[in-house]
């Protein structure tokens, strides 16, 4: 398991989305992931109201726990968050991620998640300017920024989305934090190197791992072009 250095990772936390899975066999999805060399499991949580679509609750996050000892990252694209958060503590979720645009109340939130025992996450969607997010950063583990609007795995990165990268990790840097920053959405072969360059530590794929013949080696393949943009 990777060492996490603040701002100074050679390497990236990888972390496949099981939206991307085949919903009707868990196991071969859990299986596949664990049988890469990956950091976090990744958990799309969507409400239909929030987003457009529809995936799974806490009891798949329940369910898989078990099954692994990587850490579950635990992405929650849903209205109201802080009604279901404890839910997704309880079932073992490590990082619970929430959206800026979601809840009036994200102090609050990031509080509680971290007094459940959770490392609490920021999200923000392509419109929501980094800037925003100023108040809230000594509060959360881990920045989530989205570089494709949420709701559906496939979708091409949106490359004004990955400089919001550049200015949290100089935020970081100034203000003597530790999250890490995670990008999410049209992350593969292409966009890696930007996404290093940009100051991404965590890298969350889909379709680029689930879509792989063989996804050990597009995980040890992103790897090594993160390794190689790293500035
Ligand atoms: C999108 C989700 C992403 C999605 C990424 O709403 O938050 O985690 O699974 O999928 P890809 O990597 O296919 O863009
Ligand atoms: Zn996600």
């Amino acid at each position: 398991m990777a060492v996490i250095l603040y701002g100074l990772m050679e390497e990236p936390l990888v972390a496949p989305s099981l939206l991307s899975a085949d919903f009707s066999d868990m196991l071969a999805a859990l299986a596949k992931i664990q049988a890469a060399d990956v950091d976090w499991i990744h958990f799309d949580v969507m409400d239909g109201r929030f987003v457009p679509n529809l995936t799974f609750g806490a009891k798949m996050i329940a369910d898989i726990k078990p099954r692994t000892r990587l850490p579950l990252d635990v992405h929650l694209m849903t209205v109201e968050p802080e009604a279901i958060a404890p839910a997704f503590a309880a079932a073992g979720a490590d990082y619970i991620t929430f959206h800026l645009e979601a809840t009036v109340h994200a102090h609050r939130l990031a509080k509680s998640i971290r007094e459940m025992g959770v490392k609490p996450g920021i999200a923000i969607v392509p419109s929501t300017p980094a800037l925003l997010l100023s108040e809230i950063l000594p509060f959360v583990d881990l920045v989530l920024v989205m570089t494709v609007d949420p709701g559906f795995g496939g979708q091409p990165l949106i490359p004004s989305c990955l400089d919001k990268c550049a200015f949290l990790a100089a935020r970081r840097k100034e203000m003597g934090l530790n999250f890490l920053i995670s990008v999410d959405g049209g992350i593969n072969r292409e966009t890696i190197p930007k996404a290093a360059r940009a100051g991404a530590d965590v890298l969350v794929m889909g379709s680029a791992f689930f879509g792989a013949s063989d996804p050990a080696k597009a995980m040890r393949d992103a790897k090594a072009s993160y390794k190689a943009a790293r500035p």
